[in-house]
């Protein structure tokens, strides 16, 4: 008997489900193959007990178009940075992963999936140089990552996003408002940008660029004439003014190693005031509706492909690879490549000339 041992790593995202699904159907046509899922990411397998489910058939059944992950996800921890309570109520980040890769050999387990983003694929590339057999599925709503032309759930989210912006635009103009939607984003404006575009948005700041109040409020004033008018601003949460930092707090969760980014809209809101805006402002902050719910259908027939190949790369002892997307192809990169650089908006992509050429404003 082969075991491939499956997890879902950092924030969820849609179409995760139809991942996990794909590579227990395509396993399920070979002979002698289990799928064991880990929960909670390496959570799952660093715990005593072992916390492991077997996938077949049977407990995938029409998981395709649900959102999350059957099998749970984190952000925290992990088998190099495994966190242990001191005497003194702190907490320490060990590295277990050397102890992880052996549990995972003497359960028999021949080969990893991690299905996750950067961060994921960036210990995915550690446990590969120690020897484990692992394999990389790209998933990030933000698509940040540049090995690859699309990740699943990015397409949900603009749609979510995009929904969001059509509302905000009603409200809007029934008010005279200048109306901020705050969208994920934490280095990569990609989400801001698509659903600002999709949903008419005046003007769209993104962490690619700083953005100038001045030029905002210009663009702004644009827009009323005696008090009558409206704007849509869509700001992706890692956006910053040309003086600033992005807008973060302390998450105070233990192990989680990211900066908790949110809050930029309001604090936006509150840069306009200063700037002398009068008019009537308003602030929605979308959150993790944009990671929750059913996956569109692009996200589920590309999660479905990536399954598949995540375990034909198995099959085939093509280990230290990630899956990606390369138009017309489903094919794969070397893990190192796949974290190299990430994908952020560059100010000449075709995209943002689209965006500037309908007179969007970015700030600056
Ligand atoms: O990486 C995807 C993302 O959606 C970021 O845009 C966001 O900053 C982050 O996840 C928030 O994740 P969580 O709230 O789960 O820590």
């Amino acid at each position: 008997m082969n075991r491939v041992m499956v997890l879902t790593g950092g924030g969820d995202c849609p179409g995760l489900n139809a991942v996990i699904r794909a590579i227990v159907k395509r396993a399920s046509r070979e002979k002698g193959w289990e799928v064991v899922g880990s929960i909670e990411a390496f959570n799952g397998i660093l715990r005593e007990p072992t916390e492991l489910v077997v996938l077949d058939e049977k407990a995938v059944s029409g998981i395709h178009y649900q959102g999350g992950t059957i099998i749970q996800t984190t952000n925290k921890g992990g088998p190099f940075a495994w966190p242990v309570k001191q005497k003194d109520g702190t907490y320490t980040a060990i590295d277990r992963s050397d102890e992880m890769i052996r549990k995972i050999q003497y359960l028999g387990i021949d080969a990893v999936i991690n299905i996750g983003g950067d961060g994921s694929q960036r210990i995915s590339q550690a446990l590969f140089e120690k020897g484990l057999n692992i394999i990389g599925v790209p998933k990030t709503i933000d698509n940040d990552l540049s090995a690859t032309d699309a990740t699943f759930g990015f397409q949900t989210a603009i749609q979510i996003a995009t929904e969001a912006v059509d509302k905000l635009v009603t409200t809007a103009a029934s008010h005279n408002r200048v109306q901020i939607l705050e969208v994920m984003g934490r280095d990569a404006g990609w989400i801001a940008l698509n659903a600002a575009v999709a949903g008419g948005a005046e003007i769209c700041l993104i962490p690619e660029i700083p953005y100038d109040i001045e030029k905002v409020m210009e663009r702004i004033e644009q827009r009323f004439d005696k008090g009558r008018g409206f704007v849509n601003i869509v700001i992706a949460e890692g956006a910053r003014n040309i003086k600033g930092m992005k807008v973060s707090e302390k998450s105070g969760e233990v192990g989680y190693a990211n900066v908790k980014l949110g809050g930029v809209g309001f604090r936006f809101e509150e840069e306009l005031k200063e700037a002398g805006c009068e008019h009537s402002i308003r602030t929605t902050v979308l959150g993790h509706l944009q990671r929750g719910g059913v996956p569109i259908a692009y996200d589920r027939v590309l999660a479905t492909q990536y399954g598949v190949k995540a375990f034909e790369l198995v099959l085939a002892g093509e280990f230290g690879r990630m899956v990606s997307y390369r138009h017309p192809y489903i094919t794969s990169v070397t893990l190192k490549e796949a974290i190299m650089k990430p994908n952020l908006v560059d100010p000449d992509t075709a995209l943002m000339k689209t965006a500037r050429g309908i007179g969007m404003c970015f700030g600056d």
